[in-house]
Order: structure tokens, then C-alpha cells, then sequence
């Protein structure tokens, strides 16, 4: 079971699946009377509700969220977006598929952005910052935030792998000017496929809206002929994923709470190793727990630790690291033609990825391993627990874990 939302999958979702089969309504516009549930509707406003959001919009997926939130900020051909090299896959494609230029950036013990190296990377270029609140901890949103202020460029948050995650009280995605979240399998909570955008800024939410509905206002009625601004594409939500993130959205205080206390119980373990440190937090009462990131002294320590335990180090995750990205290095899109690549109308300087252009992201990487406390993918923390595991397992596994830094740390 990946996520910690599909572990608890049950009679609640049935129930609220079942008032949308019964109701034969499954796209996201009905009629204003009873014989219409509005799932998707009311999970957006119980989104709006739990995070303060002015505007939530519900999308098939985190995916699309980033392309309407990139877009939304007006990026386009001749832009940069600077983006961490640790980072999911999409968070880079969208902004490509954008027509504009990712730079990718440094991160630093936060396992997120740098500032210093985000700063460093500034051109009259650049548009946007991509913060993202990677493995459900919050990035330094404050220095993000102050920089993209003092340069007049966005702060996109990019909070895919944290839903629920909070930053100096504010749930992560509201602090910048925009905020996606993801509803993937992994994720904090489930429908299998969905995501979201959350803004406080009403052309925003209107821009994003147009684009992921054919050019349509909010809520719309019918076809309104005459009233598109612009053309858009179809990204929506249907009712039956709706539904599941209804029940979901309900469970999420349960959630949080239990993987805060098994994080607790593995780390206060783990942490008794000697050489062993752990993710630098901005807000660690914020972290929403779903991994637990421990750094070990060496790179080689680190590869013995993941050969005992049956597990990799982040460095060894095929989805988030950029060197790993072969189709970005290659800049491969698509349509082969057209910005932001092979664009020389607006942009003639070539666009260079490559492995080993970020030293201190690879070197972090290659010291660290997640200990899963809700989200298990092969792909990224194989070793931990899951959410429906006991704190008395979560305290087992650690031991474990802790074994083995010690034997692969030589105390
Ligand atoms: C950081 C990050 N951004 C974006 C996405 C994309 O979300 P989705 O899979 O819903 O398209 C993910 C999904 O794994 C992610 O982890």
C-alpha cells in the first residue's frame, strides 16, 4: 500500500461513492437541488475551509495543477522558473510544457530549495520560484518568500507530497502566490488520480478555472457562448474522485497525528546512533510525517546502511533526482519543435542538464536514506512502516534501522 490515505480506505468511502452512483451524477456540474451530491464542489470547500485558501480548484492531477499554476502566473517562452533538483518529475515538465525554461537549484538540508542558491541563480529571466515541500516537510518558505518579494518574481508551492504540512501555522500551498497539491496513490490522501490548486488571488483561481474547463467561468451553468477569455483544455474532476477525497478530508487530523507519533517513537531511536542526523526542519511541528530523512556520515556508510536493511538512499530514487530524469537531460519533449528548447526567437543560449551540475544536491542525496513512516515506494524508502503499523512496530523497525547505521558506522 503506498500513501497513508489508501491504508485507510473503508466504509466511509463506500458511502459517499454510493450517494454518487445512486445519484447518477458524475461530472462536476449538476442541477442546484438534492438530487445533485456536488462532491467535487464540497471537497474544494472543505479544502478552502482546512487550509484558509480563498479558492480551491479540484483537477484530475497534481500534474495539471502545476501546468494551471504556471500558466496562471504567466509563464511563458523566455521565462525561467527555478526548481530544485530533487524533486518529483512533474514539477520540471510543467513548467517545460509551459514554454519555459526550468533552472534548476540546490537544495541544502531541508531536503528543500536552497535560498542562497536560489538567489544565486536570479536572472531578469526569471519568473517564478518553485518551492517544493518535498517528502511532506516544509521548505524555507520565509527566505523563499522575501527573495521572490525582493526581485518581484511568484513563489509557486509545489506541495504535492505534502497535503496537510504546515509552515509557521499556514497549511503549505498558502503562503505563495499559488499552491498545488496531488492526490496520487502516494500521497497524504487518495483517489487514485486527482489535484488541486489553492490561491488566494481571484484571477488566478479564474485563469485556472478557464484553462482546465474549455474557457469557462467558475461553476458555470451551461456552454457560455461569447463568454471564454480564452481557450482552455479539460483537467476536471469527476464526482467519484470527489467522493473518496470527501471521506478522506475527514480522516486527515487521524492521519496526521498517527504518523507524527510514530515519527516521534522511530527517530527518538534512531537518533540515539552515534554520526547519524536528520533532516533540518524550518518548522519541524509542521511536517506532516509522512518520511523520516536520516543522514549518515558518509556516502559509503549510507550504501551499507540500505544493503542491511533492504532499502536505497535518496540518491538511488528513480523518480526525484534530476540526473536520473534522462528524457530532461536529453531535452526531450513531446513535439520535438518550439520553446522552451529550441526556441531562438526568444531564447538562443542552449539549455544544459546534466548529472553532476548540482554537487552539494548529489552529495546530500547520496548520505541519506528515508525511513518510511506512511509512504512506501520502492522507488524512494522501501524500509519503515505504514500507516496502519503500531508504534510498537514503528519502534521495531527503527531498532533495526538503528542496528545497522551502528554496524555500518563501526560504534
Ligand atoms: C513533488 C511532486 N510534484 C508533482 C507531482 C505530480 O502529481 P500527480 O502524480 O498527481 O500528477 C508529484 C507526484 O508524485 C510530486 O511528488
Amino acid at each position: 500500500m503506498p500513501g497513508p490515505g489508501i491504508d485507510l480506505y473503508g466504509e466511509e468511502e463506500l458511502a459517499e461513492l454510493a450517494d454518487v452512483v445512486r445519484s447518477q451524477r458524475i461530472s462536476r456540474y449538476g442541477p442546484d437541488d438534492a438530487s445533485f451530491p456536488a462532491k467535487v464542489r464540497g471537497f474544494e470547500e472543505a479544502v478552502q475551509a482546512a487550509t484558509g485558501a480563498k479558492y480551491a480548484l479540484a483537477v484530475n492531477s497534481g500534474t495539471s495543477a502545476l501546468l494551471l499554476g504556471f500558466a496562471a502566473l504567466g509563464l511563458g517562452p523566455g521565462d525561467e522558473v527555478i526548481v530544485p533538483g530533487f524533486t518529483f518529475i512533474a514539477t520540471i515538465s510543467s513548467a517545460i510544457y509551459s514554454r519555459a525554461r526550468p533552472v534548476l537549484a540546490e537544495i541544502d538540508a531541508s531536503f528543500d530549495l536552497d535560498p542562497a542558491d536560489v538567489e544565486a541563480r536570479i536572472t531578469p529571466r526569471t519568473k517564478a520560484i518553485a518551492a517544493v515541500h518535498m517528502l511532506g516537510g516544509p521548505a524555507r518558505l520565509r527566505e523563499l518568500r522575501s527573495i521572490a518579494e525582493r526581485h518581484g518574481i511568484a513563489l509557486l508551492e509545489d506541495a504535492a507530497q505534502a497535503f496537510g504540512a504546515t509552515y509557521e501555522n499556514r497549511w503549505v500551498g498558502t503562503v505563495g502566490d499559488v499552491g498545488i497539491y496531488s492526490f496520487n496513490e502516494y500521497k497524504t490522501i487518495t483517489c487514485g488520480d486527482g489535484g488541486m490548486l489553492v490561491t488566494d488571488d481571484e484571477a488566478i483561481y479564474r485563469h485556472a478555472f478557464a484553462f482546465h474547463d474549455q474557457g469557462h467561468s467558475p461553476n458555470r451553468k451551461g456552454v457560455e457562448v461569447g463568454q471564454r477569455p480564452f481557450l482552455g483544455l479539460n483537467f476536471r474532476m469527476n464526482e467519484l474522485s470527489g467522493a473518496v477525497l470527501l471521506a478522506q478530508m475527514r480522516k486527515m487530523a487521524a492521519i496526521r497525528s498517527h504518523l507524527r507519533a510514530n515519527r516521534d517513537a522511530a527517530r527518538d531511536i534512531i537518533a540515539q546512533v552515534p554520526g547519524v542526523a536528520f533532516r533540518e526542519s524550518p518548522d519541524m511541528d509542521g511536517d506532516v510525517a509522512t518520511h523520516l530523512v536520516v543522514i549518515l556520515p558518509t556516502a559509503e556508510i549510507a550504501a551499507e546502511v540500505t544493503r542491511r536493511v533492504g532499502s536505497i538512499t535518496l540518491a538511488g530514487s528513480g523518480w526525484h533526482v534530476y540526473s536520473h530524469m534522462e528524457h530532461l537531460l536529453a531535452r526531450r519533449t513531446a513535439t520535438e519543435r518550439g520553446c522552451p528548447f529550441d526556441c531562438a526567437a526568444t531564447d538562443a543560449r542552449p539549455a544544459e542538464y546534466r548529472a553532476g551540475m548540482l554537487p552539494a544536491t548529489d552529495a546530500l542525496l547520496s548520505r541519506s536514506i528515508s525511513f518510511s513512516i506512511g509512504v512506501q515506494d520502492p522507488n524512494l524508502a522501501p524500509f519503515g512502516v505504514r500507516m496502519r503499523d503500531s508504534i510498537d512496530l514503528a519502534r521495531e523497525r527503527a531498532e533495526i534501522f538503528a542496528g545497522a547505521a551502528r554496524a555500518a558506522i563501526g560504534v
